[in-house]
C-alpha cells in the first residue's frame, strides 16, 4: 500500500454506524472512498455518504455506497479530504480539483473535518508549492483579476488540455501568486472579502484532525477547534 491507501485506511477507525459522511474529491479521497466501500460491503455498514463533486459522486455510486445529494443534507457527521498543502497552524491550500464550493460547504456542514495527507503535503506557508485557486462567477473574472493584481498578485486564468478550466458550479478558476509580504490570515480575509469570488482554496481554522502518513506510518494531529 502507498501513503495514501495507508491513511485512507486508518480513516475507516474514525467512521461509525449510523453516519452521514462526506467524500472528498482527490486521488486521496479516493482511495477512501474504496477503503469504505469495502467496510461498507464487508460489515454492512449503516452509512450514507455525499460526495464534494461529480468524480467522487460516480466514484461512490460505481463502488455501490449509499449516497444522498447534497440538496437533502443539512449537516454531516464528517467530512473526509485530502488537500495540496497543510502549513504548520493547520491551514490547508485545497483547489486541484477545482470544485471549491461543495468541499467548504461540506466541511462548514460536518462535525468533524479530517484530512488525509502524505508528508509531501507539508509547506511551511500556504502558497509555497502551487497558486492559490479562486472559483469567480464567469462575468467577474477580469474585476476579480484587476483587484488581486493590484493587491500584488500573479494571476492567471485556469486552463486543462482541452480549453478553460470550469467547475462543476459553471464558474471560472483564478490561480493566485501573491508575494510572501501577504499573512495567511490577510490573504485569507481578502478573498473572503471580494465580490465575484464564490470560493478560494484557503482552508482557515477548519480543519479537525490531519492524518500524516510517512513511510507507512499514520500520525493524527488534531486541533482544539470545535
Ligand atoms: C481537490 C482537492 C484535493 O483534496 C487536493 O487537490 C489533493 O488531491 P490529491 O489527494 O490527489 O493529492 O483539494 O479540490
Amino acid at each position: 500500500m502507498n501513503d495514501k491507501q495507508v491513511v485512507a485506511q486508518y480513516a475507516l477507525n474514525y467512521v461509525q454506524n449510523g453516519m452521514t459522511i462526506g467524500l472528498g474529491t482527490g486521488s486521496t479521497a479516493n482511495c477512501f472512498i474504496e477503503a469504505l466501500a469495502q467496510r461498507y460491503q464487508q460489515e454492512n455498514l449503516k452509512i450514507t455518504v455525499v460526495a464534494s463533486s461529480l468524480v467522487s459522486q460516480l466514484n461512490a455510486q460505481h463502488l455501490g455506497l449509499p449516497l444522498i445529494a447534497i440538496e437533502h443534507i443539512e449537516k454531516l457527521d464528517m467530512y473526509v479530504d485530502g488537500a495540496d498543502e497543510v502549513a504548520p497552524d493547520m491551514t490547508l491550500l485545497k483547489g486541484r480539483g477545482s470544485d471549491l464550493v461543495k468541499e467548504k460547504l461540506l466541511v462548514e456542514a460536518a462535525e468533524q473535518f479530517i484530512v488525509l495527507i502524505d508528508s509531501s503535503k507539508q509547506v511551511q506557508h500556504i502558497g509555497d508549492n502551487f497558486p492559490i485557486p479562486a472559483e469567480v462567477l464567469p462575468f467577474a473574472w477580469q474585476l476579480v483579476q484587476h483587484k488581486m493584481r493590484n493587491a500584488g498578485a500573479q494571476v492567471s486564468l485556469r486552463e486543462t488540455g482541452s480549453g478553460l478550466a470550469v467547475t462543476s458550479c459553471g464558474n471560472l478558476v483564478l490561480d493566485l501568486v501573491f508575494n510572501a509580504e501577504l499573512s495567511t490570515t490577510a490573504l485569507n480575509n481578502l478573498l473572503n472579502a471580494t465580490p465575484g469570488i464564490v470560493e478560494h482554496g484557503i482552508f482557515q481554522g477548519l480543519a479537525d484532525i490531519i492524518l500524516l502518513a510517512d513511510k507507512g506510518k499514520v500520525t493524527p494531529i488534531t486541533s482544539e477547534k470545535k
